[in-house]
């Protein structure tokens, strides 16, 4: 990611050098602010708020567009230039987002072309958000024209923190429009019919193409779509939304504002996009994350968003939305109370974000989210909650020292990676495979889960690129893979590193063609084996391993070419069989799990891999406490981030200082259930824990 230098210096003006990770010069602190949703008085309440609680940081425009073009071409800002310059008198930057991902009504009506068209068939209109067909000229264009206007009326403003381009770029359209452009995109991947018919597997169900305009989106039809079809209709759509972002990115750019581009992805269950191609287009990754479980989960959560964000970022990155006091789980929004509001924001920091940002500032006494939480709530700034808002705002304060990325070397070193792309998440959500029970999701985040519980630094690793920091690898359910991924897990191995592949992975090409003369066919030499049959079991059926491990949701017949096994099934038509397997190759180790671990077995295997690795957690013995450590790097010290989860307080012991209760640590420091701390270390210093 290539970072540009921001115009002049507010006290949160993001000051880069060309090339430099997003280093703010301290954490971003706030959240969406709408004030075309409130009166100007409350405007400056808002700012005399915002002052309390020491945010420095908001975010405008998201879903302006209507205020700031109320009618085509015509072009309302004075409203905007008021509310900057309060928050420039008040020291306060802000992202400026380009509004695209809710066009006005007047657009809708004077472009219904531009409208998307659900996979039904059916169009949708206006009346919700996110209502736009990406591949539409007329969309397109006034969605320039909109980022132009921004960047030539704010884009040298020296309080500019950067861009925030659309807002969880995401719908797909399957109208005529996306028809269009998805041929075009398809005669790029292909170059012929032939080409594509060989790719789909068209001679199955008689789908041959005579022509590209027989070819469509794929709309709602009688039984089972064609799984290539459908792969590469995500894979075009990510493409086409990217294509969208950079046009936005270059118009401002073409105005001549330098200040850094992001745009904010999704987790965790929406993932319309390819991340690392896009990352490559941005200055800095932005991440909205909201969790899905109020239970203990929550925190293993918090790290995995933070760990993929930092990941695709290469560094640094924005947590741009968290939900400030509320986990909405579908029916119902339970509270997020407000100490763990703080534990999660940690949480995040520590893993590379430079900010803590929400949505949203002030709750909404209309719309569609007035139910939302926010950082002032309905009841105002004379409240618990806010309370604790500028409880954060003190903290985020005096931890302002770990803000600055190293000179040199990972933000969080890790020598554990987990291999992440897109394909593999899209490719498990066709259908009729063999278990609809496994979705690339769980499996990766069950991965993730077990190196958290052990407390045990990871990134994610995009496949193609430089591995040779990781001593372990693991690749969950990548299902198709291509011959430069194949050739490079072989090097990966060859070179020394221990890969560890689950079942479903490697079984297919790109277009999702199986390999054939056994599983899994791609990977079949690197790891020594031959699977002649899946065979996923019954729900809630359960399988013992000869380790002790139990097994549920999949099993499969493997014969070891190469390999050693190293697990066996033990009951039924397996028993006997390998479950688990390793061979040796070059300087390196390739290890095939047949099964699907339950997640207390495969924190046993995970963790006992990683210790034969040499791999250690950040501060032994904490996480089985319940405490979490992450250390980050920055220039000159190191910060041990200390979030405890558990129920028994925990005493560490180094020599340093805790940067939020200024307390040193020389002598041991207590952290109670439920607190934090953020430790300043010399890089050399060793962390212990008391025991007591
Ligand atoms: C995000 C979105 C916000 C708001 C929030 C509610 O996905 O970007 O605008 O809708 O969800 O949780």
């Amino acid at each position: 990611m290539s970072a540009t230098t921001a115009p002049g210096a507010s006290p949160v003006a993001v000051n880069q050098q060309a090339s430099a990770p997003f280093s703010p010069p301290a954490f971003l602190f706030g959240g969406d602010w709408s004030p075309e949703q409130w009166d100007p008085r409350t405007w400056r309440e808002d700012i005399e708020l915002m002052r309390r609680a020491k945010v420095n940081t908001v975010s405008l425009g998201i879903f302006s567009w209507s205020a700031l073009e109320p009618a085509e071409g015509v072009f309302e800002t004075d409203w905007l230039h008021e509310v900057i310059d309060l928050l420039t008198d008040a020291g306060i930057g802000f992202f400026l987002a380009t509004p695209t991902a809710s066009p006005p009504p007047w657009f809708t009506l004077s472009h219904p072309e531009a409208m998307p068209v659900t996979a039904q068939g059916v169009r949708l209109t206006h009346g919700s958000r996110d209502t736009y067909a990406v591949s539409a000229p007329a969309y397109r264009e006034a969605s320039r024209r909109i980022a132009r206007m921004l960047a030539e009326r704010f884009g040298q403003h020296p309080g500019l923190s950067g861009w925030h381009l659309h807002n969880e770029y995401g719908t797909l359209d399957h109208g005529p429009e996306a028809a269009r452009a998805f041929r075009s995109w398809l005669r790029d991947r292909y170059g012929s019919l032939d080409e594509l018919n060989r790719h789909w597997s068209t001679a199955f169900w008689s789908q041959g193409y005579g022509d590209w305009e027989e070819i469509t989106p794929p709309r709602a039809t009688q039984y089972l779509h064609n799984p290539a079809q459908l792969i590469d209709f995500r894979r075009f759509s990510s493409d086409e939304m990217r294509a969208a972002m950079v046009e936005q990115r270059d118009e401002i750019r073409a105005a001549g504002s330098s200040a850094p581009m992001t745009t904010n992805f999704m987790l965790p269950e929406w993932n319309h996009l390819e991340q690392w191609g896009w990352a490559d287009e941005l200055d800095v990754v932005a991440l909205d994350h909201y969790l899905d479980t109020p239970g203990p989960d929550a925190e293993a959560h918090v790290a995995y968003g933070s760990d993929l964000a930092r990941s695709w970022s290469d560094g640094p990155w924005v947590l741009m939305e968290q939900n400030a006091a509320g986990i909405a789980l579908g029916d119902r929004t339970v509270v997020k109370s407000a100490d763990r509001m703080i534990r999660h924001s940690l949480g995040y920091i520590a893993r590379g974000s430079q900010s803590s940002l929400f949505f949203q500032w002030r709750a909404s006494l209309g719309g569609a989210e007035q139910w939302h939480s926010a950082l002032v709530p309905h009841t105002g700034g004379t409240s618990r909650r806010f309370e604790a808002v500028c409880e954060l705002g003190t903290i985020l304060e005096r931890i302002a020292p770990a803000v600055r990325p190293p000179s040199e070397g990972p933000l969080v070193e890790a020598e554990a990676g987990i291999l992440w792309h897109a394909d593999g998440w899209w490719a498990l959500e066709t259908p009729h495979l063999p278990s609809d029970a496994i979705t690339y999701s769980d499996e990766v985040r069950a991965t993730h889960r077990s190196f958290w519980r052990a407390g045990i630094p990871v990134d994610f690793v995009r496949p193609g690129s430089d591995a040779s920091r990781y001593r372990f690898l693991v690749v969950p359910c990548l299902y198709p893979l291509s011959d430069a991924q194949v050739t490079w897990l072989e090097q990966y191995v060859d070179n020394g590193g221990e890969l560890l592949v689950t079942f479903l992975s490697g079984i297919s090409d790109p277009s999702l063609r199986i390999a054939p003369d056994g599983y899994p066919g791609r990977l079949r030499t690197l790891l020594g084996v031959r699977v002649e049959e899946l065979r996923p079991l019954p729900a809630g059926e359960e399988v013992a391993l000869s380790t002790g491990a139990v097994v549920e949701e999949w099993t499969e017949l493997v014969d070891t070419v190469d390999a050693e096994p190293i697990a066996q099934y033990t009951h039924g038509d397996l028993c006997g069989l390998p479950a688990i397997t390793r061979v040796a190759r070059g300087a390196g180790h390739a290890v095939y799990l047949s099964a699907r671990l339950r997640q207390e077995s495969r924190d046993a295997f995970l963790a006992d891999t990683a210790q034969r690795l040499g791999i250690l957690p950040t501060l032994p013995g904490a996480a089985v406490r319940g405490l979490e450590a992450v250390r980050r790097r920055s220039s000159g010290a190191d910060h041990v981030f200390l979030l405890h989860h558990g129920t028994e307080s925990v005493t560490v012991r180094g020599e340093g200082r805790d940067l939020i209760s200024g307390r040193d640590t020389a002598q041991g420091l207590d952290i109670e259930p439920g607190g934090w701390a953020v430790l300043a270390l010399s890089p050399a210093e060793v962390l212990e824990i008391v025991e007591g």
